[in-house]
């Protein structure tokens, strides 16, 4: 049988080249994959830091089941320009800082211990996409994702694709192409089978003896299969075993059965429009950048679909963790994926490892059935026409199932892919210098492809920093950037030739000094980078249906001053709710319906409450007593959520969720935890900021400062596992609330 075994453990860590020679580097330090070269303050840093060489270096003894067999090392991600040596002698070199890459040791290894050295290179070499110019975002440095020790016959299952047919009917079809991995070239022979699986019911097999290196299993008449919808995200396996002499070897590859197609009336998954409502996001965290285990990656995933309520991520700019993209599968999460860049195209040379990006991206993704198209333009550049239809070519190629998009932001470009890809920063561009345009949130689309008929179509990003946000920005700031984004989806809902809009951007990130706000950080999420809610987050999360979850949200801190002038009119209310009752004092009390004549498109207009509905007298003004406020959301007449805001806050109570109880211990993994004050009607302190102390006892480490300050009344940090299992105690204790304990346990 085929071993995979995790391969992350016991590395040794040193600043710098080593000399891939026969010995580990004294100087180094013992390290645990994935692992961030260099760890970052939360913001104002210097992103030059990391920006340098590092070695890790393993040993790994010989053992007995490698005798006559294949040996490598899988690296699933390492930033950037690895080398791979062994025993001082190179074995694989590989440019891209995204995609995995393998180092085969067959043949090579001798008895007893053998090192194993990877350099990798953290500076932003310009020969590699997606450097050469400015980026805003940051790559950070390391053997960021899992590495694997992979052993086989010499003859292998290497890459299967499984390709679905007459998928919308009760009779469907699978083909499932294997390609033999057979590095030695040796003779070929045995059996192949294939099964293919509902969890563990096998659904048909398939045996074909051994001719070639390829070989397609065709299966029709499936019958009792369910589609692979957002709702209901049926996964099935095909499982493919080499039988030889020489033993057997088998991989599972997942898929799913649905159709995606962006069409000039929308896009369609399983033949039906469904609009895509959808947000950017950078595989980034605090502290420690890309390096975050399984857990981390998968709890994004479900931010943005349980806590955004988006049927879309795009995975901008380059390909994500293959745990967040097995979770998107797994949650019924679309993904637009994308490969390496940002703005600059290279040389000829630069231009060939993009295309062999493509290629890459593509083998390493396609069985996954939440990929519905693959991004094939360095995102935001100029026309380059040689380069993109190179880039169209590969992908139509390595996989005829998926259309292609390529991300710009210039309008009438060369239109070389299936699907336009907008980015439209439109909204806002009324304020700058010389315009003389109406404030419109999205162009027609033929106005930006300036085609002569309509194309294919969706918006990939808006708003971002045409209008950068914090989470504890002022009261009316926010409530324009929730504007923002409710106008962007409301024109998007109203026109059926945009298959959908994707917003910049789910979470707040680490960037370069030549963007963001000084600090190092984009604050263009619609959460904070702890993945902290703005209100904007609701402004997408309030559009599910009432049946999925009952959204009431008042953009508000509930205060006489926060606005100018004074007074919280007019009031945004985000909610799926049938109407909104207002409530002031004990004196007033009114209920509100959606605003749809604001936002006709939209499938939850928020409630919007202001002078249409109370006098200013009615509320007071400067100078008169603040009361309480409640909200309560109304549905076919029951009320179903209230909020209840206080005219006096305090602080009463320090929260402390964490998102999962448990840690896994086996793997380096994280777990986050969310402190925020609270007042005494449960509601955040938004400019509460004071120190917290964190201590954790246990198998877990904390990521970040051990005295964080509460930043706009809340900070978040990671829990890590350190390998060994036992419960984990987290204390968060401060001057103004009662210490908070909260168990877990590293299991
Ligand atoms: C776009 C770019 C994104 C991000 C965004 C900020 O131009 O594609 O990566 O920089 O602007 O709004």
């Amino acid at each position: 049988m085929r071993m995979t075994h995790l391969f992350n453990d016991n590395w040794i860590f040193s600043q710098g080249f080593e000399e891939a020679s026969k010995t580990v580097s004294a100087k180094g330090e013992t390290v645990r994959l994935p692992h961030n070269a260099l760890d970052l303050p939360f913001n104002y840093f210097d992103e030059t830091s990391y920006q340098r060489p590092f070695t890790y270096q393993k040993i790994l003894a010989f053992q007995p089941e490698f005798e006559g067999r294949e040996v490598s090392i899988v690296f699933d991600g390492a930033m950037a320009d690895a080398e791979v040596f062994l025993n001082g002698e190179a074995v694989i070199a590989h440019k891209d800082g995204y995609t995995p890459f393998e180092a085969r040791l067959t043949g090579r290894l001798k008895a007893g211990d053998n090192l194993i050295t990877v350099r990798i290179d953290g500076s932003e070499n310009p020969g590699i996409p997606p450097f050469g110019g400015r980026i805003d975002y940051l790559t950070y440095a390391g053997i960021y994702r899992d590495a694997w020790l992979k052993v086989t016959t010499p003859v292998s299952v290497g890459s299967i694709k499984v390709e679905t047919q007459d998928t919308l009917s009760d009779k469907k079809g699978v083909t499932v192409r294997v390609d033999l991995a057979n590095p030695a070239a040796v003779a070929l022979g045995g059996q192949l089978k294939v099964a293919l699986k509902d969890g563990d019911r096998v659904i048909a097999t398939q045996t074909a003896d051994v001719a070639d290196h390829r070989h397609t299993f065709t299966f029709a008449g499936l019958e009792g299969l369910s589609l692979w919808e957002p709702d209901h995200p049926a996964l099935y396996k095909a499982e493919v075993t080499l039988e030889s002499g020489a033993g057997s070897d088998s991989q599972t590859a997942t898929f799913g059965f649905r159709t995606a197609e962006f069409t000039v009336e929308g896009f369609k998954l399983n033949g039906k429009v469904l609009k895509i409502r959808g947000l950017n996001r950078h595989q980034a965290f605090p502290y420690t950048g890309y390096a975050m285990g399984k857990r981390a990656q998968e709890r994004d995933a479900e931010i943005v679909k349980n806590d955004l309520k988006c049927n879309l991520v795009r995975t901008s700019h380059y390909p994500q963790s293959p745990w967040f993209l097995d979770h998107c599968d797994r949650i019924g999460l679309l993904v637009f994926e994308e490969i390496p860049g940002w703005q600059h195209i290279g040389d000829k040379e630069w231009q060939a490892e993009s295309v062999r990006n493509v290629e890459r991206m593509i083998t390493r993704d396609w069985n996954h059935p939440s990929i519905i198209l693959w991004g094939v333009r360095i995102n935001e550049s100029q026309d380059n026409h040689d380069f993109y239809a190179e880039t169209n070519r590969v992908a139509r190629e390595t996989d005829a199932t998926r259309q292609t998009g390529g991300v710009r932001f210039i309008t009438e470009s060369e239109f070389l892919e299936d699907v336009y890809t907008m980015n439209d920063f439109y909204l806002g561009s009324e304020e700058m210098p010389g315009a003389n345009h109406a404030r419109t949130p999205l162009r027609d689309q033929q106005a930006c492809t300036g085609l002569p008929t309509k194309v294919p179509y969706m918006v990939t990003e808006f708003n971002g920093h045409m209008y950068p946000t914090k989470r504890h920005d002022q009261e009316a700031r926010q409530a324009e950037h929730v504007t923002r984004h409710l106008q962007v989806l409301n024109a998007m809902y109203g026109d059926p030739s945009i298959s959908g809009a994707i917003g910049w951007c789910a979470f707040d990130y680490n960037t370069h000094k030549d963007f963001g706000s000084g600090d190092r950080i984009c604050h263009h999420g619609v959460m904070d980078m702890f993945r902290e809610p703005k209100f904007a987050a609701y402004a997408y999360a309030s559009q599910c249906t009432p049946e999925e979850e009952i959204i009431l949200k008042p953009v508000t801190f509930w205060a006489r001053g926060e606005r100018n002038i004074g007074g919280i009119m007019p009031l945004i209310v985000l909610t799926n709710c049938d109407e909104v009752e207002f409530v002031y004092g004990s004196h007033l009390r009114k209920r509100v319906g959606p605003d749809r004549e604001s936002y006709p498109h939209l499938p939850h207009p928020p409630v919007v409450i202001d002078r249409r509905h109370f006098s200013a007298e009615e509320l007071g003004s400067w100078g008169m007593a603040w009361l309480d406020g409640e909200v309560i959301g109304y549905r076919n007449g029951e009320a179903v959520a209230r909020v209840k805001m206080s005219g006096g806050p305090l602080p009463t109570h320090l929260q402390v969720v964490a998102d999962d109880e448990t840690l896994p211990a086996a793997t380096k993994d994280q777990v986050r935890v969310i402190v925020r004050a609270l007042d005494q009607t449960g509601n955040l302190l938004p400019f509460l900021d004071e120190p917290v102390t964190v201590t954790v006892t246990g198998p877990a480490k904390l990521l970040g400062p051990s005295n964080p300050v509460l930043t706009g009344g809340a900070t978040g940090f990671w829990l890590e596992s350190t390998g060994e299992v036992g419960p984990v105690e987290v204390t968060v204790s401060s001057a103004r609330f009662e210490t908070r304990t909260l168990a877990l346990s590293a299991v």
